[in-house]
């Protein structure tokens, strides 16, 4: 769990050339999930290239506090011996999901349609993270809970014990929601029905198919409509988790403002729903090639090649790419910080109740740091200083947000001077090998013990 401990400055020095091949962990929806579903399937999955970052560890506690066996076997192998749908326990201990938003959301979600109790709670940043965008659809189950002021953590979720399925159109786009609905769905008798008007990360309906549910999804007037059939007998699977496109962003962002750097990051999935970041820097101008496309596991595939891109432009990203780009705007915007004009980012709401409120923490460090930003309720615009035009030099504030931390690490490596943040602990939630990874390509990061 991030959080607990000693905050651990961190500074980026600029950079040598980025070079080499960069081997990013596995994808964090994906692990979360697939340990999820392991745990209502009856026997064992397994489960190859887990993300064993802290988010993901939480929710594998998670999941054997809840009576499935979680087995590390080591190298990012796992198994879990899951219990069935409708058959987790009754945890006898709060659940600390940490700083997983998606991991506490997902887990209400699982255990709402079951007869028993569970109090979650997190670190500082998840215990200010609303939470009722997803009790609201789980009370329509008959799921009763009750939390802090503004209906957050801790909270203690009373799952349904004679659940009704439900109809539900998800008010915001989130992955997250649609998912806690899908799965408290799993332990309803009939047909639970999710309705999305944008599209978000389709993780949980590829892999619920996968694990034998009855699920079927339409492109409507209204927008996209799940249809799930409850109390399926999930079947054990063999998971390749994929590389996680929002990890790649980092290695991919700091090649394109670091002169001299090539740098390759293999097997990234492209889908759809996840991909949005790199056509964004493709339409800026940016040196980002997809080589070797592919399918693996039904999913589209590529290795990545980034080559520093002095010429690219501010452009105005498309608002309905949003939800496929969300988790990438911070680092987006330091790229937008070496780009020559104004890069306008719309429609992104959502990034204000992330593991930080991201626009109020990037303009901070970005200000901090010789960047003009301008922001609104739900849209941000950075002016571009163009490549070596970036100052730097300032300390910015983590909020305990890994992918803050990774932004401005990104940032020192092609910037005049320095960039320190206060924190770099939060990093280990999602990308543990970070510093040691940017270091092999050439970065240059220090920390302050
Ligand atoms: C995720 C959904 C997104 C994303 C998060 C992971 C998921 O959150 O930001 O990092 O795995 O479902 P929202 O559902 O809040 O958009």
């Amino acid at each position: 769990m991030s959080g607990h401990g000693t905050p651990i400055p961190m500074t980026s020095h600029r950079a040598d050339p980025l070079t080499g091949i960069a081997e990013v962990p596995g994808d964090k929806s994906i692990s979360h999930r697939s340990l999820i579903l392991g745990a209502l399937a009856v026997g064992e999955t397994k489960i190859s290239g887990l993300l064993e970052g802290e988010d993901v560890l939480d929710t594998a506690k998670a999941m054997q506090a809840m009576g499935a066996e979680v087995i590390n076997h080591g190298g990012g192998n796992w198994s879990v011996h899951g219990v069935g749908v409708g058959g987790l326990a009754e945890p006898e201990q709060v659940i600390d999901c940490g700083n997983s938003g998606t991991g506490v959301r997902l887990i209400m979600g699982v255990m709402a349609t079951s007869p028993i109790t569970v109090t979650f709670t997190g670190d500082a940043s998840l215990n200010k993270r609303p939470m009722a965008r997803v009790t609201d659809p789980l009370a329509l189950f008959g799921t009763q809970s009750v939390g802090r002021s503004g209906g957050r953590l801790p909270m203690t979720i009373v799952g349904a014990a004679e659940p009704t399925p439900v109809r539900y159109t998800v008010p915001v786009p989130s992955a997250q929601v649609k998912s806690a609905v899908l799965l408290a769905g799993l332990n309803a008798p009939g047909q639970t029905v999710v309705i999305e008007k944008e599209a978000t990360r389709d993780h949980s309906e590829r892999m619920l198919a996968g694990f034998g549910a009855e699920i079927t999804v339409e492109d409507t007037d209204e927008g996209r409509v799940i249809t799930l059939t409850g109390q399926p007998e999930l079947k054990p699977q063999v998971i390749a988790v994929p590389r996680d496109p929002s990890s790649a962003a980092f290695p991919v962002c700091a090649a394109l403002i670091t002169p001299g750097s090539d740098v390759l990051v293999p097997r990234i999935g492209l889908n759809p729903t996840r991909a949005g970041l790199f056509y964004t820097l493709q339409d800026m101008g940016a040196d980002l090639t997809f080589e070797n496309m592919r399918e693996e596991g039904g999913e589209p595939v590529a290795d990545l090649r980034a080559r520093y891109s002095p010429d690219m432009k501010g452009i105005d990203v498309p608002p309905e790419r949003a939800a496929s780009m969300i988790d990438e705007y911070p680092v987006l915007s330091v790229v937008a910080s070496f780009a020559t004009g104004k890069t306008m980012m719309t429609g992104v709401k959502e990034l204000r109740v992330k593991e930080s409120d991201r626009i109020d923490a990037m303009a901070r460090g970005l200000r901090a740091n010789g960047v003009m930003v301008e922001e609104g309720d739900d849209w941000w615009a950075v002016t571009g200083l163009g490549p070596e035009g970036v100052p730097g030099g300032g300390t910015c504030e983590s909020f305990l947000d890994h992918r803050i931390a990774m932004s401005f690490m990104v940032m020192g490596m092609g910037a005049q001077k320095p960039v320190t943040v206060d924190d770099g602990t939060p990093i280990a939630t999602s990308f543990p090998i970070f510093t040691q990874l940017m270091t092999t390509l050439g970065a240059r990061l220090e920390t302050t013990a």
